[in-house]
């Protein structure tokens, strides 16, 4: 039996931290063996908003690397660059034509970063989820797991698949895209900033201590978990709407340390913050350790990577191009 194929994907800006590896990888990692999984660096979409030339290449190097060193398994998955695959750049220019303009002008990661873009907003920002559409569509993927913020993003991409069945099935070939899934779990699926336990953990956030980022040395994790923003209640307890921050960092030690809600709950009802954070910097840095020293090996060894890259790219050229061929023979495109 053919398993179920999953596709994911993260840009190579800035460092990955913890919202990215417990909203997105750590969930890549679990599910991989029992699904045919892609897991893509897209470049492409990183120079949506301007981008550094001399970074890119090292960058999305470092998130390849970052993706084996939390366990993607090469025996499951295929590891690839966006950009080494033409057929994303072209089957967006496709959805492109077929995708209504006020479809996207309502994305709200669109409008939140085209809001601090300022008049500099280019037409790959507006763009964005069609490009991520040709992502998931390209490989028939059945699943997406991805962080909260998503979400939005994939129900465009199952708009574009009825819109584009519509029009160009035929009684022979009704449907031209497989319907993809989110995968979002509950736990983990928003990671909120270490500074604000009201807004997300941000890559682009200016304050470096609103994260906990991969690759940030143990002194560091231990510094940033003193500066958390807390509160002055003693007794740490979930869900109280009014203690956001109570609420993140306990979701954090529960998913780092493998532990159930109701017993972190347990644990943490009657202790305060001086006795909460040293537990929970050494949950994060039992966890990042072995990610971190398993990414420093593969740096140390630049031809491996390139092996990987290289072979991962011809697999997803092969699935992406029997796809696209599909797509262009459903609109009429003359055969070369
Ligand atoms: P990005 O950093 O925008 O490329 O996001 C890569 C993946 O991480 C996506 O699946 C996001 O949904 C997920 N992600 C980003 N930030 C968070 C967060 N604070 N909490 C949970 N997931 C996140
Ligand atoms: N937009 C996603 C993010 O920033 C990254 C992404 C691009 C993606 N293409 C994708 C995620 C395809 C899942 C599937 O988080």
């Amino acid at each position: 039996m053919t398993k179920a194929r999953i596709l994911s994907g993260v840009q190579p800006t800035g460092n990955l931290h913890l919202g990215n590896y417990l909203g997105a990888i750590k969930n890549w990692v679990d599910f991989q063996q029992d699904f045919e999984s892609y897991f893509c660096v897209v470049d492409l979409h990183a120079i949506t908003v301007p981008h550094d030339p001399k970074t890119l290449a090292q960058d999305t190097k470092t998130i390849a690397a970052l993706y084996l060193a939390c366990g993607i398994d090469l025996e499951y998955s295929t590891i690839f660059v966006q950009s080494h695959v033409h057929a994303h750049s072209e089957l967006a220019w496709l959805l492109n034509c077929i995708t209504p303009l006020n479809w996207l002008e309502r994305m709200i990661q669109y409008k939140e970063k085209a809001r601090k873009q300022g008049d500099n907003v280019s037409v790959g920002l507006l763009d964005y989820p069609v490009l991520m559409a040709a992502d998931i569509l390209l490989y028939d993927a059945d699943k997406v797991p991805v962080g909260e913020d998503q979400k939005q993003h994939l129900e465009l991409t199952r708009d574009i698949v009825i819109r584009i069945n519509d029009r160009f099935g035929t009684p022979e070939q009704p449907t031209i895209f497989k319907m993809p899934e989110p995968l979002i779990l509950k736990e983990g699926a928003r990671v909120m900033s270490l500074s604000d336990g009201t807004s997300k953990m941000s890559k682009s956030d200016p304050l470096e201590n609103s994260r906990i980022n991969l690759l940030d040395p143990p002194e560091v994790i231990l510094q940033k978990i003193k500066k958390t923003k807390t509160d002055s209640i003693k007794g740490l307890t979930f869900d109280d709407p009014d203690r956001p921050e109570c609420h993140n960092l306990l979701t954090l030690y529960g998913l780092l340390s493998k532990q159930s809600k109701e017993n972190v709950a347990r644990e943490c009802e009657n202790i305060g913050w001086g006795q909460f954070k040293p537990l929970l910097s050494e949950a994060v840095i039992t966890s990042l350790t072995p990610i971190q020293q398993s990414y420093q090996k593969l740096m140390n060894e630049p031809d491996y990577l390139q092996k990987v890259l290289s072979q991962g790219q011809e697999k997803a050229t092969e699935v992406a191009e029997r796809t696209l061929t599909r797509v262009q023979d459903a609109l009429g495109f003359l055969k070369p």
